[in-house]
């Protein structure tokens, strides 16, 4: 057991509400977890994102905010702290990862490109389609297979990903690091100097997601990272920079591994290309040097990922989730193993075998488990899977989301034994009818009612 490497200095009061309250708020979100009202919730494990505690020193350099409308002080802290850290040249600061997403995809993608990916993330996908570019999911066969315990789910499968390049016009490779989907599993070292090679061999920019490329990094360290001397491992700030140096980009969603509750940024080398971004993040996010945030924001970022990558805080970061899919094992849930680096994420079709996926078994055992004990999960099945007429893929996941720095043993404790006990009872559980569904990313506003079987 990882100990943690913080003490609480400010706590935010969070109330059980009664459970005839829950039955009564959970219909009124439509079945929904996202249309639930925070206020409402004990444990929210619905996201990682934006949900983290910041440190004492972050509190501090919010302070320290220049809120220049240009040339601020904190974006020159930020860019030095993504050079650093990331060892890219350049960088182009978003509001968030879907801002990245979209600024990078309109400016490399062409109408019919086919983009391969290892699996998808929601709003990346959305906008490599968006740009009309194809989203074509080359990862490893093992990604898909919940009981799987294969340590790098992450991996893309190298004959799929080179199918791919023969059949079509690639823009880029896309590579998530500890992808959300497969449940923050991560790639290897040597899958992505594999795929790092390919790319090079057909001329073809490499470019990573990496809105959990530490979480990333601490998996190789423990599983084959080098050990360099007296038994240490080579740091996690080292294989961040080693991870990078073989892309020729990223993407960054800053509220998860960045330890902030908004931010996002692209980092590359190709000059050219920077200034095309530069050129764009004005038209959508604000100037290039603060693309949607304010000088506060960045100030709490530069600081957020120093701390990422302190070897203790990782340690403990996904020791905590990993300890936590361990209680609900023997409480006898099935979760996805190996159990990943964000989130422990439970296996709705051996949850609830008895209710067929057109009623949504994901999203049910979502709604549940809010009933029974006031925490807040997400589906990850196939409502997020996108595109209502196509079942995306056979996965019916519920995602417990751990947020970095917020919660307690005693709170993940209650968490583990509140689902043990529901699955005691599973078989009581009735599945769902969606009664109305957006056009876009449909999981977000999608509503819901409880069918009678
Ligand atoms: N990429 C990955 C892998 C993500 O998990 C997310 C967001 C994004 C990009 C988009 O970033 O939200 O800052 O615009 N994931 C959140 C989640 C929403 O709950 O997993 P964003």
């Amino acid at each position: 057991m990882h100990l943690p490497p913080y003490k609480i200095k400010a706590v935010e009061p969070i109330r059980l509400i009664p459970y005839k309250d829950r039955l009564v708020a959970m219909k009124e979100a439509h079945y929904n977890t996202f249309l639930l009202r925070s206020e409402d919730v004990y444990i929210d494990l619905l996201t990682d994102s934006g949900t983290t505690a910041m440190s004492d020193n972050q509190w501090a350099g919010m302070m320290l905010g220049d809120e220049a409308y240009a040339g601020s002080r904190n974006f020159y802290n930020l860019e030095k702290a993504i050079q650093d850290i990331y060892g890219f040249k350049y960088v182009v600061p978003t509001h968030q990862g879907r801002g990245a997403e979209h600024i990078q995809s309109q400016l490399m993608i062409k109408e019919g490109d086919v983009i391969p990916n290892n699996l998808y993330f929601t709003t990346r996908r959305a906008h490599q389609e968006i740009a009309k570019g194809i989203w074509e999911d080359v990862s490893v066969d093992e990604a898909h297979q919940p009981e799987n315990d294969f340590p790098y789910k992450g991996n893309i499968d190298l004959d799929k990903l080179k199918d791919c390049i023969n059949n079509n016009h690639v823009p880029f490779v896309s590579m998530e690091a500890c992808v959300n989907m497969a449940g923050g599993e991560p790639f290897s070292m040597q899958n992505l100097s594999e795929v790092s090679s390919i790319c090079k061999e057909h001329n073809i920019p490499l470019w990573i997601d990496a809105t959990r490329l530490v979480e990333n990094a601490y998996f190789i360290q423990q599983l084959d990272g080098p050990v360099i001397a007296n038994g240490f491992h080579e740091s996690v700030a080292e294989i961040v920079l080693q991870i990078c140096a073989y892309a020729d980009g990223i993407t960054c969603s800053a509220k998860k591994d960045g330890l902030v509750n908004m931010g996002g940024f692209i980092a590359l080398n190709d000059e050219e290309l920077f200034e095309r971004m530069r050129g764009m993040v004005v038209i959508y996010e604000g100037l290039h040097t603060y693309g949607g945030l304010s000088g506060r924001d960045m100030e709490a970022l530069a600081r957020g990922l120093y701390e990422s990558v302190d070897d203790d805080h990782i340690a403990h970061r996904v020791g905590q989730v990993r300890h936590f899919g361990e209680q609900l094992q023997e409480g006898g849930v099935p979760i996805v193993v190996p159990i990943g680096g964000h989130a422990v994420f439970i296996d709705a079709k051996r949850f609830v075998p008895h209710i067929p996926q057109d009623r949504y078994p994901a999203q049910t055992v979502a709604a549940s488990i809010y009933e029974e004990s006031g925490v807040r999960t997400m589906e990850r099945g196939i409502v997020s899977g996108q595109h209502g007429d196509e079942p995306y893929d056979d996965m019916e996941l519920i995602r417990l989301t751990i947020p970095r720095r917020v919660y307690t043993s005693e709170h993940l404790e209650y968490t583990a034994n509140s689902i043990s006990q529901l699955y005691k009872n599973a078989d009581k559980i009735k599945g769902l009818t969606m009664t109305y569904e957006p056009k876009e990313l449909r999981f977000f506003q999608a509503r819901f009612i409880r069918s009678p079987l």
